[in-house]
């Protein structure tokens, strides 16, 4: 086979896991859309993702997310949706713009009550969250500039407790973390590696389908 055969077999078979266990709906087709509208650009979680971090929701028990890099709030619709009535969702977001059409998108899922939009950098916003002792977090959702990954990972540990989980978006981004020919990849290649060492971590990071094949970094906090 090709690669573009492989490539079309790639996206036929997550079509047909999506139609089965991903469906849309209209809440999250509108949110696309006004996220589209509005010039986002379309680097959203795909729905089978989406699906992946509701279950990883449900089966940890989280209880409060933090979530970095919300962009249209698709993923953090998909948070808040797998959440229990009490549980929170704190996302970080530098882009006023972004953080507007999120809000707007997150009001119509009827999800505001327990989704916080936080508009900054979240390097700073992650050192405020730190000294308003606002953690432990249940799970940690990592998925804004790629080059601060390995900074994002050490909010993360100091953020969660054991049991937490920490995931990391985009962690194979066509494979470009295999051999890095720029800062971003490498600094998600520093990211999976730490991931895999680190003593006090347990993970994987686990390929998915895209229309390009990525992957999303799991980690468990021992
Ligand atoms: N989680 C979203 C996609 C996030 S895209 C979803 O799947 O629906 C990455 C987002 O991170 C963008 O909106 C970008 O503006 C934001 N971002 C980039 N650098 C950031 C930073 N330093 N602090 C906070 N957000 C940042
Ligand atoms: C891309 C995808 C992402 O999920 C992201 O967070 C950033 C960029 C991309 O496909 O370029
Ligand atoms: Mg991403």
């Amino acid at each position: 086979m090709n690669g573009d055969d492989t490539r079309e077999l790639l996206r036929e078979i997550d079509n047909y896991v999506e139609d089965l266990f991903a469906p849309s709906d209209e809440v999250l087709e509108a949110a696309l859309r006004d996220s589209r509208r509005a010039g986002l650009p379309e680097i959203n979680v795909s729905p089978n993702e989406g699906k992946l971090l509701q279950l990883l929701v449900e089966i940890s028990g989280a209880r409060r997310i933090l979530e970095i890099g919300t962009l249209g709030g698709y993923s953090a619709i998909h948070f808040a949706r797998a959440l229990p009535d009490d549980g929170a969702l704190t996302s970080l977001e530098i882009d006023e713009h972004h953080a507007k059409v999120a809000r707007n998108n997150v009001e119509r899922a009827g999800l505001s009550d327990i989704v916080e939009i936080r508009v900054g950098d979240a390097h700073e916003l992650l050192a405020t969250i730190a000294e308003d002792d606002e953690g432990p977090f249940d799970l940690i959702f990592i998925d804004a500039d790629k080059e601060s990954y390995p900074e994002y990972l050490d909010w993360s540990m100091r953020l969660s407790r054991p049991g937490s989980l920490i995931l990391g978006d985009n962690a194979i981004r066509e494979g470009s973390v295999i051999d890095p020919d720029d800062s971003s990849a490498r600094a998600m290649r520093e990211f999976n590696g730490r991931l895999a060492k680190d003593p006090r971590l347990s993970g994987i990071v686990l390929p998915l389908i895209r229309e390009r094949i990525d992957g999303l970094a799991i980690a468990r906090v021992l």
